[in-house]
């Protein structure tokens, strides 16, 4: 059957919309309720070889690095093995160390990425066991991996990674789930996480219906000329990739930063002309990251605030944007599908083609 958009505007608004069935798609099946694990055959990985990993390298472009960046610091939380995630397109040009005992794992939509597709290559060819999270079957990625977990997102057309980059983070939550089970993660925790992830398409959904409410805020933030987009540890990623994608297809400069680095730098900025987006999750920085807001408004920089219901934003002025909450090790997913609506109504606004922004590709196949 072809893909078509259909009754929506484009595809990037059909496949954020498709979110709450695709990421049960990549979830079915690989749950473990009894044991709070994942099974994941198709890593080819037994428990020995899982045990013996010692470090976690992740490697994609774009968004994909992006969302590697969020599938190290779950690696780490769970598992406690170091883990780190490098742009593809740098790593193959230099000599990076290959190690036996580190896993390095390939992040594609497409499974076609040409700068992916070499440092899978520099890897085998120095002896390290590399896997992918690939979404198209048998493309180029998946057929040079060691082994690997598909996404089963269906096709994405949009230019602007959405629905693969959901399915992305939860193949990570899975893996890094695995990696745990072997090693300290206890059987509470694990089944804490499986029930967590159990609960988010319904969550996703939950915040996909409150999309009407997010129009007027990206209206607003597209007259902007520059943006800021700030979170810090899980948030810092999420907001690498919201600011990314607000760029690509409003074309407007957005710029993600550690909220925690605020003060060394960029607040010289803020002022009324300059918005910022800033991730407030609960969790245990949320107090040090509602005190950066005071100095944002202190400035009269324009704040929109994602965050979850029980955070008090204190005498803050913000437009406020809550998302449900869900294990805090999984709120990056939650946290990041305000930011695709927001993008894309923003560009909405300003007429763009939102599916083929200028300038860029869906994959760079070529060098
Ligand atoms: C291109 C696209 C990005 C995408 C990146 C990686 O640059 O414009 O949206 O994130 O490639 O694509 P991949 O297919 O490897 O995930």
């Amino acid at each position: 059957a072809s893909y078509e958009a259909g009754e929506h505007e484009s595809f990037m608004r059909k496949e954020i919309l498709e979110q709450p069935t695709t990421a049960q798609a990549v979830l079915r099946g690989r749950l473990d309720e009894r044991f709070g694990t994942a099974h994941l055959g198709g890593l080819d990985m037994d428990a020995r070889d899982l045990r013996a990993v010692r470090r976690v390298k992740i490697l994609g472009c774009g968004s994909a690095y992006y969302v590697g960046q969020m599938g190290a610091a779950l690696i780490e939380e769970l598992a406690r093995i170091p883990a780190d995630a490098e742009a593809a397109s740098e790593f193959r040009y230099r000599n990076p160390v290959i190690e036996p005992d580190t896993l390095y794992v390939a992040v594609s939509q497409s499974g076609e990425t040409i700068d992916t597709l070499l440092a899978v290559q520099e890897v085998r060819r120095k002896g390290g066991r590399c896997v992918g999270l690939v979404n198209v079957v048998g493309s180029a990625i998946a057929r040079e991996c060691d082994g690997g977990i598909y996404l089963h997102a269906g096709p994405e057309v949009a230019v602007a990674s959405t629905k693969a980059l959901t399915n992305m983070f939860l193949a990570f939550a899975l893996l890094a789930l695995q990696l745990g089970r072997v090693r300290d993660l206890s059987i509470a925790d694990g089944k804490r996480l499986v029930a967590g992830l159990e609960r988010l398409p319904g969550q996703i959904e939950e915040v996909l219906a409150g999309e009407a409410d997010l129009v007027e805020v990206a209206k607003d933030l597209a007259e902007a000329r520059s943006l800021f987009f700030i979170g810090r540890v899980r948030g810092f990623p999420v907001a690498r990739e919201g600011a990314q994608k607000f760029k690509e297809i409003s074309y407007r400069h957005a710029e993600a930063y550690q909220t925690s680095e605020l003060k060394h730098g960029p607040l010289a900025l803020i002022d009324p002309e300059v918005p910022t987006v800033a991730l407030v999750p609960h969790d245990e920085l949320a107090e040090r990251n509602v005190g950066a807001l005071h100095e944002i408004e202190a400035r009269k920089g324009p704040l929109v605030v994602i965050t979850h219901e029980d955070v008090d934003l204190g005498e803050v002025s913000a437009r406020r944007i809550v998302v449900p909450r869900n294990e805090p090790e999984l709120d990056p997913i939650l946290l990041n599908v305000p930011l695709q609506l927001l993008a894309y109504h923003a560009a909405q606004h300003l007429g763009h083609d939102i599916d083929k922004p200028r300038n860029l590709a869906k994959s760079v196949t070529v060098e």
